[in-house]
């Protein structure tokens, strides 16, 4: 008996396209991947294609999330006022409804995205049991969020067992182990299909390639396993290697999976100079373990890059043990508004809200709860404001 469980949308898509495609060939016999004529600013993958409005400012979709997000999303507020940050929020609910059987975001939410290209989101919570789809699967799957970005970087004034942490990790957010393409063969046997495609493949790497480009780093380093993956990781590493082709200013490397577990762990300083990018599952277990020489999800910012729209949000959940005490602690959130503004062009006031979330970090005068402090939310937020 086979039961074929519901396929992820986006996966869905792609094995459809692929079956239609050369690409689901055998690697031996795929055509060579389209490339693009040029690298120049019209081709870029993920381009940010918001326009200011009359008004001088740019409308950002507020989604504040559930426990803590609503105290961290004022934080962020306060901080962009006081900054004159040219952004106007857009505060939309996300709170689930039934169509058709299935969870979907209201539709008010997802227009203001569309029209907006960008959010920034706080944290959302999942609700236990049977039926119940994350939401945040639902938007990442909704606005086809193919990349997700995340870069830690120690935090002067947060001691951690290493110092000297800066990397980049960018994992492909649509398919992999994450398809949900999976079966029953006969009973006490399954079967889950990683489903990679050089399409998906290409498009994440080559927003590596500009991202490494964007933050200055001088390599991008694919991280696989296609020693023993040959097929899947085997197209996700050659299709890096065409890329490739059209960075000559970018260094290219490739390394295993597990020989990159043991380099970072003991040494995160050679990853300093990198972009790594690599297929989904890698990425989820290797962003949180970068995350964890930081000091945590706690101080993690993230980026979810789509081809239209891009959804920026702290790595952490909704806490709801702390919710409503003005005890947590925005630096997530904040970080992750300042890759929005990045994406948005808008460099020169990230660069200014991030020294003085990082002055306010390395004095130690007024750290959150998490952080051995006593100071709440938005007092933390006030002595940002005053190193501006
Ligand atoms: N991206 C997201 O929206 C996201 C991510 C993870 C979890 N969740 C959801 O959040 C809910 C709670 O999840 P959880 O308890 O497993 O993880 P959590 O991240 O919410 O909390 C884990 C611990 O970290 C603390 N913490 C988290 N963020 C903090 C902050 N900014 N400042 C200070 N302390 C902070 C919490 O108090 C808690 O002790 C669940 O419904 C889960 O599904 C959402």
């Amino acid at each position: 008996m086979i039961a074929s469980r519901a396929f992820a949308s986006p996966a869905r898509l792609c094995l459809r396209k692929a079956c239609h495609q050369p690409t689901w060939a055998p690697v031996a016999f795929q055509a060579q991947p389209r490339r693009f004529a040029s690298t120049a600013e019209s081709d870029k993958v993920a381009r940010f294609k918001g326009k200011k409005g009359s008004d001088g400012n740019f409308t950002v979709t507020l989604i504040e999330g559930d426990g803590i997000g609503p105290e961290i999303s004022q934080s962020v507020k306060d901080i962009y006022k006081a900054a004159k940050v040219p952004i106007v929020w857009e505060p939309v609910d996300v709170t689930p409804r039934l169509k058709d059987g299935r969870t979907v975001i209201p539709d008010e939410a997802i227009e203001s995205v569309k029209k907006n290209y960008v959010a920034l989101k706080g944290p959302l919570a999942t609700p236990i049991g049977k039926g119940h789809v994350s939401l945040n699967l639902t938007l990442r799957r909704t606005f086809n969020l193919f990349a997700n970005v995340r870069p830690c970087r120690s935090i002067e004034g947060y001691k951690t067992p290493y110092d000297n942490v800066d990397t980049v990790l960018i994992r492909e957010n649509t398919e992999g182990e994450y398809s949900g393409i999976e079966h029953v063969v006969v009973d006490g046997v399954v079967q889950s299909i990683k489903l990679i495609t050089r399409a998906a493949s290409e498009r994440v790497l080559r927003y590596a390639f500009q991202y490494a480009r964007e933050v200055n780093k001088k390599k991008v380093r694919v991280v696989h396993k296609a020693t023993i993956m040959k097929m899947s990781d085997g197209l996700f590493l050659s299709t890096a290697r065409d890329v490739a082709k059209d960075f000559p200013d970018i260094e290219f490397d490739a390394e295993l999976l597990d020989n990159a577990c043991l380099k970072i762990t003991t040494d995160p300083g050679p990853y300093s100079d990198k972009v790594l990018v690599m297929p989904n599952l890698y990425g989820d277990i290797l962003s949180d373990m970068c995350a964890g020489l930081i000091g945590g999800l706690g101080l993690t910012p993230s980026g979810n890059i789509g081809d239209e729209c891009s959804i920026f949000e702290a790595v952490h959940g909704s806490a709801p043990d702390i919710a409503g005490k003005a005890l947590a602690n925005p630096t997530a959130l904040l970080l992750s508004s300042l890759m929005m503004l990045r994406h948005m062009g808008l460099n020169d006031h990230a660069a200014q809200i991030e020294s003085a979330i990082f002055a306010t970090l390395a004095e130690g005068k007024a750290l959150t709860g998490d952080l051995g402090g006593k100071a709440k939310t938005h007092e933390y937020a006030q002595a940002i404001i005053d190193h501006l």
